[in-house]
């Protein structure tokens, strides 16, 4: 092995990390005007009537969760895998011209897909199947760019000088299979215009509308083994990578244990795929696939506090870290959530619980402990560390980041209590009866009920956009004005060489 330092290359890392601020900015953005849509649902004609169909909450929802998951989330795995893969195999991205041409044009397709991908929402054309929302072209483009990023993480993996494989890399590639399989069995369709209805006949159809090949109750059990395991592959799987790799390096700390990290890595992989029955509990479904999937709802509390503690153990002996370094408690707060996320959603799974829960606001309250709490406040301390790496600038401002800190955690403390509130208060309202056994109150009540919690919501969701505006500034301002520095002034202490 070389002693000389390795020049990696961070094009692709670079490119990535704008699509991250972008689509993260967009898609909160609409985050927020949902959630004061809900609130006050007036709140749609402020545009004028012309475009409020645009702007109407059935449009915008979709936009929402595709922007932050297949714009924000999956950009930051992108652009993380394109920083942290070079450095734990050890390898540079510009050692292969062909590494480098896939790297650019996945970059350049996902893009396109992208922009088109959103557009298309907002035009209202839909399958009309939650995270699957796309028509097949689109389909087809994601497909595509999700080929490029397997060709590059097994091309770097084949010239890579580092021999064993760091753990990240592990879960790095589970992202990559376990999306792709997903991805394909779900979005089976055909455009409609080859379609037919029961009896033979060819239906009237467009080449640019797609239908499904699965139906009924097939199609409720795809979808949520789909739904379920996106979860899994995208909001844990790759965001484990990431802490996996970002703890150690900016702490200095070894990762607690690796035997640890291996066991839950496959304890993850095995139970996840036979949890999705919790989104379809008292449905037609099965009642054996429905028990099936509560009791590996509460299986997998395991393996995943396995990876949250294996992180928070990472820092014994060293908890002062996390009183200086805002960036640390970005970390550790986010692995916090991360068990918080992964407890209540086993409690959710249980019937008795769920007999509550679904359908309420509870649900959007623990998607969002999880995704603002854990994803989001973790590609955003991935990117505050790569940022200074990438661009060799000192960071711009650590109070501002230490703010947004305060700023983001009220965000989400204010998003999900609300939430809680409002989801247990629908699901008694609901169920409750009077001494006639006549439900004691229309829907009507409970919708006026709920109307302190969403506009809490919306205020909790404004101030974490408001952090994420502010990081997005920093980022800017430290590649503009920060300080030049060399790599090996920046804190580095990590036991990892890479
Ligand atoms: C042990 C881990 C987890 C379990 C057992 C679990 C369980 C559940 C359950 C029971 C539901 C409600 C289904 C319903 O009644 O509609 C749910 C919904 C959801 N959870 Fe989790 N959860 C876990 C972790 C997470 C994490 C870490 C995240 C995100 C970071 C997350 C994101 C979601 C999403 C997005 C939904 C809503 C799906 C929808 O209806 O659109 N979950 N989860
Ligand atoms: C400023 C921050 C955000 C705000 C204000 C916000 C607001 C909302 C609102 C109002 C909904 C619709 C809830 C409903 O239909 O009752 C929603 C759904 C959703 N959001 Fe967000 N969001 C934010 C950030 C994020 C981020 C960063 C992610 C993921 C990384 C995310 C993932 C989701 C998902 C998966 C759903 C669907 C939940 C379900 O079906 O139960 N959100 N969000």
């Amino acid at each position: 092995m070389e002693n000389r330092p390795l020049e990696y290359d961070y094009t692709v890392a670079k490119m990535f990390m704008w699509t991250t601020i972008i689509t993260g900015i967009v898609g909160m953005s609409v985050g927020v005007l949902i959630a004061f849509e809900l609130a006050y649902p007036g709140v749609n004609t402020i545009f004028g009537h012309t475009i409020a169909q645009y702007t109407a909450f059935g449009r915008l929802r979709p936009v929402h969760t595709n922007a932050v998951i297949y714009g924000f989330t999956v950009s930051g795995v992108f652009a993380t895998w394109y920083y942290v893969g070079q450095r734990v195999l050890k390898v540079s991205m510009a050692e292969s011209k062909f590494l480098m041409f896939i790297g650019k044009l996945q970059f350049w397709l996902y893009l396109v897909v992208v922009v088109f991908g959103i557009a298309s929402l907002i035009m209202g054309w839909t399958t009309s199947r939650e995270y699957a929302e796309m028509q097949w072209p689109v389909v087809l483009g994601v497909t595509v760019v999700w080929v490029l990023w397997g060709i590059s993480i097994f091309g770097l993996i084949g010239i890579r000088r580092e021999k064993s494989l760091y753990i990240s890399i592990w879960y790095y590639i589970a992202t990559f299979l376990g999306i792709a399989m997903l991805y394909l069995f779900n979005n089976a369709e055909i455009p409609t215009i080859l379609a037919t209805d029961p009896a033979g006949q060819s239906m009237i159809g467009s080449w640019m509308q797609s239908i499904s090949m699965y139906s009924g109750t097939n199609s409720a059990m795809v979808q949520w083994w789909f739904g379920h395991n996106a979860v899994a592959f995208a909001f844990t799987v790759p965001i484990i990578a990431m802490i996996y790799y970002f703890l150690p390096k900016e702490s200095g700390q070894a990762v607690y244990s690796y035997k640890l990290s291996l066991l839950s890595f496959w304890g993850l992989m095995f139970v996840y795929l036979w949890a999705g029955g919790h989104h379809l509990l008292f449905s037609t479904v099965p009642d054996w696939v429905q028990t099936m999937g509560s009791v590996f709802s509460v299986v997998l509390i395991l393996p995943s506090w396995g990876s949250a503690i294996n992180m928070l153990l990472t820092m014994k002996g060293e908890w002062k870290q996390v009183a200086d370094s805002p960036l640390i408690k970005f970390m550790i707060l986010a692995s916090t959530f991360y068990m918080f996320s992964t407890l209540e959603g086993p409690i959710l799974a249980i019937k008795s619980v769920n007999a509550i829960a679904h359908f309420t606001n509870w649900i959007p309250g623990h998607v969002h402990d999880g995704t603002l709490g854990w994803v989001a406040f973790m590609i955003m301390a991935g990117l505050y560390h790569m940022a200074p790496r990438l661009f060799k600038r000192e960071l711009y401002s650590k109070s501002i980041m230490a703010a947004q800190f305060w700023i983001q955690t009220l965000g989400v403390v204010l998003y999900f209590t609300s939430m809680w509130i409002a989801g247990i208060t629908q699901g008694l309202m609901w169920r409750a009866q009077d001494q006639y056994g006549n439900l004691a109150y229309s829907f009507v009540d409970v919708v006026r009920d709920l109307h302190p919690y969403y506009t809490i919501r919306g205020v909790g969701g404004a101030l974490y956009l408001i952090g994420f505006l502010m990081f997005s500034y920093n980022i800017v301002k430290t590649i503009t004005t920060g300080r030049r520095v060399e790599e090996s002034e920046l804190q580095n202490a990590s036991p990892m060489a890479a």
